[in-house]
């Protein structure tokens, strides 16, 4: 008779205001990086497990209802690659199920939602078959880590920060992500609109651009100005300066896309419209006043932080003067949100 059990987890996606761009060693980040988590681009990972069967390993996965071998393929390859730190693995055969809440073709990276939802699932059967895990949270976000950077800080609510401060009085961590509670009432309600400008497959992963960051002209300035951001951030946060936290966000934005078109080989993920939607976020607030701000990851699309206490006006502008120039309109409204959730 087998014997197995399932569990599920749900893991949004993050947006970060300060960027992880180049890594060393086992997957640590070359600067430290803080994020927003998201509230509706979710994935949801149910994973049915059995102990010391026949099959050790990953003998199914479900994307959306699809076997899929490319992304089995990888799981498999990230469960070989932590079994000195995660020894389950040696032991387990899992049918994997995952799926997001954002359509696929969004353009939206889903390695952050997924890979933490997955690690959250290892870390449940951990304590179910081992017991005793202290610490999971972190536990989560250090298997994350391994599995995709980014999707570390997609463990915590609200806003979470890894890597190697130079702030003495905050602990962190290149190993794991923590949550950043310190923040101004006025960043309690945070929005993050995303403009889909184009959801064609990106020429260049971020996985090849963080390796670019080695050999990059700029990288000590990078690394100077990362700390810099950081501790400016956080302190923009911790006072509900919108108007410094704004010059900062889009600084890191500029900057980090600013590094790809600096590397060798250079590469360029904005579109003609990414920037005709920057020009036209900056005349609004120009005009407005409205603390509307604009961010990106490594790809074409603009996530635009503005305070929901403004959602009115600025969803109004976004409606009739963004919209229309997204890839067929469209536009992901998310907020802030609270990180993994225990489903069932
Ligand atoms: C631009 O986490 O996707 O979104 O660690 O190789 O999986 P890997 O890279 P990934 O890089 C994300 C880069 C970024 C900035 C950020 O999220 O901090």
């Amino acid at each position: 008779m087998p014997n197995t059990s399932t569990v599920s987890f749900s893991s949004p996606s993050n947006i970060a205001f300060i960027k992880y761009w180049g890594k060393f060693g086992r997957q640590l980040p070359m600067n430290p990086s803080i994020s927003m988590t998201l509230s509706n681009c979710v994935s949801k990972c149910s994973v049915e497990f059995e102990l010391d069967s026949n099959h050790i390993g990953i003998s199914s996965f479900e994307f959306e209802g699809v076997e899929n071998q490319a992304f089995r393929a990888r799981l498999e390859k990230f469960l070989v690659s932590i079994c000195d730190i995660y020894p389950l693995a040696n032991k387990l055969s899992l049918k994997i199920k995952s799926e997001n809440t954002f359509p696929h073709s969004a353009g939206i990276a889903s390695s952050a939602s997924a890979m933490s939802a997955f690690c959250a699932c290892l870390v449940e059967i951990e304590q179910r078959v081992v017991g005793g895990v202290e610490n999971i949270d972190q536990r989560i976000s250090m298997l994350s880590r391994l599995a995709s950077g980014s999707a570390c800080r997609s463990v915590f609510s609200h806003y979470a920060y890894w890597g190697e401060s130079r702030l003495a009085q905050l602990k962190s961590s290149n190993e794991y992500a923590l949550e950043f509670h310190d923040f101004h009432d006025s960043f309690k309600e945070v929005m993050d609109s995303i403009l889909i400008v184009s959801s064609e497959e990106k020429s260049v992963s971020s996985s090849q651009g963080h390796i670019l960051m080695n050999g990059h002209p700029f990288k000590d300035a990078r690394i100077e100005q990362a700390h810099e951001n950081f501790t400016s951030i956080m302190s923009a946060m911790k006072t509900g300066d919108w108007d410094h936290f704004g010059e900062v966000l889009e600084n890191e934005a500029l900057t980090l896309h600013a590094l790809m078109m600096s590397s060798y080989p250079s590469f360029i993920l904005l579109k003609p419209n990414s920037l005709l939607i920057i020009e036209k976020v900056r005349a609004y607030r120009e005009l407005t006043s409205d603390p509307l701000y604009f961010t990106i990851d490594a790809g074409p699309n603009i996530h635009l932080i503005y305070p929901a206490s403004h959602a009115k006006s600025i969803k109004d502008f976004i409606n009739t003067e963004l919209s229309p120039i997204c890839d067929q309109g469209r536009v992901i409204h998310d907020s802030i949100g609270p990180g993994k959730i225990q489903l069932q």
